[in-house]
Formats: structure tokens, C-alpha cells, sequence
């Protein structure tokens, strides 16, 4: 590697300076140099001072004025390469150097300071940045990279005594590494990057000088690229060649991909396309596809360091400079949890090299198989069943590529796949994983943080894998420390599948099958059930008929253990529990000698927007609170959490072992959900996405006589589909043709209730408002259609 590449940074480097030439001087010295009179105004700039001139004819020009102290090398290797462009690539749109009279194209003029400084007119592009623009489309990003790879072929032959000159963002520099700049890096940086940087060491830099190389633009960021308009995919001019340099010609295409990926455009599908399209311009060597995705990650860990070095090694750090950082962050943990192997293969495949044996996509035999193996019992929702590989977000992908918006999946609740969810659960995963019989920080952390989110005295956890072993464990501690066996539950509960809590779920068996230690209530169902919306006191009529339960369990001589509730009633078609419901309930199976289960495993987590928990509705604290689905984000964890005088009742009988149960992975992960919920703004995205489901669910229900109830609050809802809204009759054939319209146009959602007649909707909490107008849409599509 050449000298200058490997010298320390320095403030100085960062801290440019550029020239303040007053306007009258720089008017007179176009008009004598160049020719050229009219409107100047002053341009952003970085290191250079920058006016557009405007003449008489409507014709643009740049005027840039170096720093005192430029060298005169970088500034001749800039112009160089556009007057480069200009003969081989006449083409593509870069601005032209203006030669002045003399027929020079830099020009010295002395301040009045002393100073010297060069000044150059270049030609103006019209266009505006597409950082400008919004979000860009796929068809966008892919021009991007196309109009990159152009200029790189463009470049291509150019040479610069300069080109190895020094650039701070320069890929090959790998700056995290520099360890003057390490020093100011902040932990969360270095931690990420942790990893990252002994492979980088080991395996990519090393490769670097082998690959092929040129004269590079370096900089093929949003602020740089031009748009005709800002509804145009094309792309119409690229400006700054202040970063270009001699690198690798594949670090031009990881410039691309960080940037964007920064930007907020970071799906590996969006990278993928622009690979693609950079690819069919300017095809890439083997060699080069192997190192792509790591100088991608390198050059956002780059951006990283200098932006750090920024802030804490610079005098006056500017505002932007905290503004975007985050925007780094999650782009590098994003690209940093991608699987290297996947990423790698759909890069080759973009560029058509073969890659691994594409994954099944004989929907027919993949479904006979699986019914041979699993049995009948494991059921598939849809007439056509999707055939999941891939999900991002509240986004999921089939085996062809099709997305789908997911409506219903609360397990993955901060969204699929989340990069800081996943990047735990990796690093954890490669550190240690053993059982709670030894002393790990991780596990007391998270329940110190998970008792945190608790009223009253809810301060010890029990961790298990699922939410039935939250509740068969709740059972079994309401048992012991009550010394009775009933258990209560509604009519159509769901709580899980063990032999204790498979019984306690009476929605998955005849009721004339359920043991004597169970007894049941209605649902507080305003819609159908004995009390209607508008009864007064509905909460409290529906509430007193915990009493003749409890008396049916004394009768047979089993007293009252618990009373079990879902406390948002979801397999009952999703029902808020009606004021004093919740207060009643408990206080009577107490007063029986019973505790008050509330199961959050449905409720739990801001589901509902304005709590965290659903039982917060109410003026109760539960004397046991069982979590499960969404505390992990897809990985198996569950949690029983009571209070320290109902564990030790416990503990004097049971000991308690849990092989998997809080174990360090499954610790971080959980305590990574709860990073996501605090810092991502979560809640604040369910009530949003929440209000707009509810102003567009109560349209769609004005407008659509199938739909009789909607029911629900931030991102829960059911829709209860009746064929006659006098009668009430299930609309059930209807309501599965409406979940099947809406599968086949890209979104998934369930059905639930007594009756399966009630649509689900119930998507990860990262599902936005624009997710949610996406939905009623299509919601009012199927509901015409049906
Ligand atoms: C309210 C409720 N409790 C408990 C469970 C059981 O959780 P798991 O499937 O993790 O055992 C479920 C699952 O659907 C549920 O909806």
C-alpha cells in the first residue's frame, strides 16, 4: 500500500477551512478570466467555496474556489479526470471544465490575506440530489448503481500522478482499524464491529491489492446523484469527485451499496438489484463478488469511525453529524446480521454465476411429505399454502420472491429478523450457552429489567420456553400455594398445548371432555354473548359469573386454584376486557382462597399501544403474569412472573429446573426486544399504525354489510363477519374466502373466534401506518370481491 494511504488522521484532516473570498472580487475575476457576468449565488461546500453563476441566457456554472493551502495535485487529478470523461465518455452527464480565456483550466488568484488559491468553472447539472427525492424505487436504486458502473467504465485507462492521494473515507484506509481513530470511537461501534474487524484483518484486507484497480469516483451517495424530478427513477448526473481515487473498482460498488443502505434503503433485496444492474454494465470478477459484501460493511464501519472522530476530535461538531449516525448504525448491524454465505450466493446469482440448488418450490410434494412426517394434526393455513424462506420487518418472502405483508404474526413482535435481535442472539450464541445452575449475568439482568416493567410486587421470574410452560407452571404454583385444584377459564380459551393447559384450552376440544377441576365462563362478548354493547354495568354482569364457577368447583369438591385469563380474549375474536371486568374476576377468585393468572401472552409487549401489559387497563396487579410469543421475537422464550411471598410458598414444597429456560442466548435475546421496545419508538408506532386501523376499519365496516363488529385497540383487531346482522349468523365460508383473497394478494392475516369467524389482525409492532393503509385497501379489495 502506497505511503500516504497508511498515515495517522489528524483533526486537521476534517477540519476544512474553505476560502471566504469577498463576491465582488470573485465577479470580477470570472468576468476577466472566463467572460462571464451575472447572478452569483453561494453553494454548500465542504472544503471548496462555491458559487452558481447564472448568465444572461439562463446558462448555470460552478465557480469553486479552493482552500488556501489545497494541494495543487488533488485539485489538477479532479480536473483531469473530467476532461478524461469528456473525450471517452462524452455520454454520461458530468459536469465540463470551462477553459479560461487564456485557455487554462485553473486559474490563481491572491486574497487579500496573501493567500493563493485556485479557481475553476465547471459546467452545472441540472437535476436535484436524490437524497432530495424520498424514497427511491427499486428501478431507482438500480439506475443508481447502473449510472455508477458507467462512470467507472468511463474512468477506466484514466491515470493521476494523485490517485493514490489521502482520503479519509477511502475503503482501503479501513480507518476503524487506524488505532488514533479507534481511541475515539464510541462502545457501541467498537462493539459491533468487534467481530468484524480480527475477519478484516485476516481475510479481506490482505485481498485488496490483488484485485483490479482504477482511478474509482468513490462517492456514489444520495447527496451526489441527480434526479430529473423527484418522482423520476432515472438518474440524469453525478457531481463531487472530491473522494475519487485508485482502488479496487469493486470498492466504487460498495460506496453504492453503503450509502444507500444508509439512507434507509437497506434490504439485502435492494442491494441484490443493484449488484444486478451494476453487473450488466460492467460485469464482476469472482474475486470481486467475494470481497463486495465485506467492503460494504467496512465502508459503513469507516463512516462510523470518521463520524465519531468527528464528533469528539472536532472543535464545533456539525448538528448532522449526531443526526445521521444512528442511520449508520442500524445500517451496519442490519448488513453485519446478514448470513455472509446468502448474501455471498445472491450476489453470484445476481451476476450469473450458479448459485446453491434453489429451495423447494414443489408447493404439492413439499405438503405431502410434511403431511407423512407430521401427521394430520399440524394444520396449514390457505387453500394455496405460502412457502416461507425469507422475512424482514413486517415483511415476508415465498420461495418465488413474492412478498407478503404480514398482518398477524405478533411472535416476530419488533419485527422479523431484527438485526439488533438477531446480532445478540449470534454473538451470545457464539460466547456461551449453558443452563441456569450457574451464575450468569445475563439472566439476572433480564429479570431485574423484565420486573422493572411490573406493577406492586410482580418481582420474580420464572423462565421457560413457551407460553404453555408459563401457564402449566403458573397452574401448578397457584396449586401449591392455594392447596385447591379448579382452575377457571373462559368458554373457547386458548393457553397452550400441555396436558394441564391443553385442558384449560377449551376451544380445542368437545366441552363434554373437560375434566372436573375446570370450569368455565363466558366471554364478556358485547357483540354475541348474553349481555349486548350498551347494557349498563356489561363489565360486572359478565364478571359475576366467575361466582357460580368458583361454586361449581367448591360443589365438586376441588375448590379454586386460578382463574386463568387471556386478558385480551383473543381466541374469543379478540375482546377488550369491559371496565370492572378485570377487578371483579380477581377479587372474587381470591376471595375463594384462588390466584388471578393474567396471561399476556396475547396482550403483553404495547400490543394494545397505550400499556405494555393488558391487565394495565385495569385497577388490578395479578398475582401471577405469564409472557410468551412476542418477549423473544421468534426465539422460544417464556416467563412466569409473580410476587416473592408466592414463590417462597412455592420453593418450601418445589424446586424448579428448566433446562433451556433462561439460559444466556435466550437472556440476551429478550433483553435485546426489550433495547428495541425502548429505543425504536414502538409504542409510539402501535398507537399511530393503531389509530389509522381504527378510523379505516370502522369505513370499511360502514361500507361493507359483511363486517358486524370491529373490535379492538392499537394492533389487535378482529372483524367479526356475519352473513345477516339481525340474525348474526357466522359468516365462516366468507370469512375464509376473504383471508384467501387477501393471501393472494400479498397479505397475511388469521382467523379466530367460537366460530373461526372473526379476521385477525394482529402484525409485528413494527408495522407502520403506511403497513396499515396498505391493509385496508386490500381489505376492501377482498371485501368486494367475496
Ligand atoms: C393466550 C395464549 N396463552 C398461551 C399460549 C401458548 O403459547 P405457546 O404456543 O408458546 O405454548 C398461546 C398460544 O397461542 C396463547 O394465545
Amino acid at each position: 500500500m502506497n505511503v500516504a494511504l497508511q498515515r495517522p488522521l489528524s483533526a486537521a484532516d476534517l477540519n476544512f477551512n474553505p476560502a471566504r473570498l469577498p463576491l465582488d472580487r470573485l465577479v470580477d475575476f470570472a468576468r476577466e478570466h472566463w467572460g462571464i457576468a451575472g447572478d452569483f449565488t453561494p453553494l454548500e461546500g465542504e472544503r471548496d467555496q462555491n458559487h452558481r453563476v447564472t448568465v444572461g441566457d439562463g446558462t448555470s456554472y460552478v465557480l469553486k474556489v479552493s482552500a488556501a493551502g489545497e494541494s495543487e495535485g488533488a485539485v489538477d487529478f479532479q480536473v483531469a479526470a473530467l476532461r478524461h470523461l469528456e473525450r471517452h465518455a462524452p455520454e454520461l452527464p458530468v459536469p465540463r471544465v470551462i477553459a479560461s480565456k487564456a485557455g487554462k483550466d485553473l486559474e490563481w488568484i491572491v486574497a487579500a490575506d496573501g493567500a493563493r488559491h485556485m479557481l475553476r468553472l465547471l459546467s452545472w447539472i441540472p437535476g436535484m440530489p436524490v437524497s432530495e427525492c424520498g424514497p427511491l424505487t427499486v428501478q431507482a436504486l438500480r439506475n443508481v448503481a447502473a449510472f455508477q458502473a458507467r462512470l467507472a467504465r468511463g474512468l477506466r485507462g484514466f491515470f493521476h500522478p494523485h490517485g493514490r492521494h489521502f482520503v479519509a473515507w477511502d475503503i482501503q484506509r479501513a480507518l476503524l482499524l487506524d488505532p488514533g481513530v479507534q481511541a475515539w470511537v464510541a462502545d457501541d461501534a467498537k462493539a459491533l464491529c468487534a467481530d468484524f474487524n480480527a475477519r478484516l484483518k485476516r481475510e479481506v484486507l490482505p485481498r485488496l491489492p490483488a484485485l483490479r484497480a482504477q482511478v474509482v469516483h468513490s462517492d456514489g451517495h444520495a447527496d451526489n446523484l441527480l434526479r430529473a424530478a423527484p418522482e423520476s427513477d432515472d438518474i440524469v448526473g453525478v457531481i463531487d469527485f472530491g473522494d475519487m481515487v485508485h482502488a479496487p473498482l469493486v470498492q466504487d460498488l460498495a460506496v453504492t451499496l453503503a450509502s444507500f443502505a444508509r439512507h434507509g434503503e437497506m434490504s439485502l433485496d435492494n442491494a441484490v438489484a443493484q449488484v444486478e444492474a451494476w453487473n450488466a454494465v460492467l460485469p464482476l470478477m469472482d474475486d470481486e463478488l467475494e470481497v463486495l459484501h465485506d467492503l460494504t460493511l467496512l465502508r459503513l464501519a469507516t463512516a462510523l469511525a470518521l463520524y465519531d472522530f468527528r464528533i469528539h476530535a472536532t472543535e464545533k461538531p456539525a448538528a448532522w453529524l449526531t443526526e445521521e449516525r444512528p442511520g449508520i448504525v442500524r445500517a451496519l448491524s442490519k448488513f453485519l446480521s446478514l448470513d455472509r454465505e446468502e448474501v455471498h450466493d445472491r450476489y453470484r446469482a445476481a451476476c450469473g454465476r450458479v448459485g446453491r440448488a434453489p429451495a423447494s418450490v414443489d408447493i404439492e410434494g413439499l405438503r405431502e411429505r410434511r403431511g407423512r412426517t407430521l401427521g394430520p394434526s399440524f394444520r396449514l393455513f390457505y387453500d394455496r399454502p405460502v412457502h416461507l424462506v425469507r422475512g424482514e420487518g413486517t415483511w415476508l418472502y415465498d420461495a418465488d420472491g413474492r412478498r407478503y405483508l404480514d398482518c398477524y404474526n405478533n411472535v416476530a413482535s419488533v419485527g422479523h429478523c431484527h438485526p439488533h435481535v438477531v446480532g445478540a442472539l449470534a454473538r451470545q450464541a457464539a460466547t456461551l450457552n449453558t443452563h441456569t445452575r450457574y451464575l450468569h449475568d445475563n439472566v439476572v439482568r433480564y429479570a431485574e429489567r423484565l420486573a422493572d416493567t411490573m406493577p406492586g410486587d410482580l418481582r420474580v421470574c420464572y423462565f421457560v420456553c413457551t407460553g404453555t410452560e408459563a401457564n402449566d407452571l403458573a397452574i401448578r404454583i397457584a396449586r401449591v400455594v392455594s392447596g385447591q385444584e379448579g382452575v377457571v377459564v373462559s368458554d373457547d380459551s386458548y393457553h397452550g398445548n400441555s396436558n394441564v393447559v391443553g385442558a384449560a384450552s377449551t376451544c380445542m376440544y368437545p366441552k363434554s371432555e373437560q375434566p372436573a377441576w375446570l370450569a368455565t365462563v363466558p366471554p364478556p362478548n358485547g357483540y354475541r354473548g348474553e349481555y349486548r354493547y350498551g347494557t349498563p354495568d356489561i363489565g360486572l354482569k359478565y364478571a359475576a359469573k366467575i361466582d357460580a364457577a368458583i361454586a361449581k368447583l367448591e360443589e365438586r369438591g376441588e375448590g379454586a386454584a386460578a382463574w386463568l385469563c387471556d386478558v385480551i380474549f383473543d381466541s374469543n375474536g379478540t375482546i377488550l376486557p369491559p371496565k370492572g371486568y378485570l377487578e371483579y374476576t380477581a377479587r372474587a377468585i381470591r376471595a375463594a382462597g384462588g390466584l388471578f393468572i393474567a396471561d399476556e401472552v396475547q396482550s403483553g409487549f404495547y400490543r394494545t399501544g397505550d400499556e405494555m401489559w393488558g391487565f394495565r387497563y385495569a385497577d388490578v396487579v395479578p398475582d401471577i403474569v405469564t409472557l410468551g410469543k412476542p418477549i423473544g421475537d421468534g426465539h422460544p422464550i417464556g416467563a412466569v412472573i409473580t410476587t416473592p411471598a408466592i414463590a417462597e410458598k412455592f420453593a418450601a414444597k418445589f424446586s424448579y429446573f428448566n433446562t433451556f429456560g433462561g439460559n444466556p442466548v435466550s437472556a440476551a435475546v429478550g433483553m435485546a426486544v426489550l433495547d428495541v421496545l425502548e429505543r425504536e419508538g414502538i409504542q409510539q408506532n402501535v398507537i399511530a399504525a393503531g389509530k389509522v386501523l381504527e378510523s379505516g376499519l370502522a369505513k370499511l365496516d360502514a361500507k361493507h354489510p359483511l363486517i358486524a363488529d370491529v373490535r379492538g385497540k392499537g394492533l389487535f383487531w378482529g372483524l367479526e363477519i356475519v352473513r345477516d346482522h339481525a340474525t348474526r349468523a357466522p359468516a365462516v365460508a366468507e370469512a375464509d374466502r376473504i383471508m384467501n383473497l387477501l393471501r393472494e394478494d400479498g397479505f397475511l392475516l388469521g382467523r379466530t373466534g367460537a366460530f373461526d369467524n372473526v379476521l385477525k389482525i394482529r402484525p409485528p409492532l413494527v408495522f407502520t401506518p403506511d403497513n396499515a393503509r396498505m391493509l385496508l385497501e386490500g381489505l376492501d379489495r377482498a371485501l368486494e370481491r367475496v
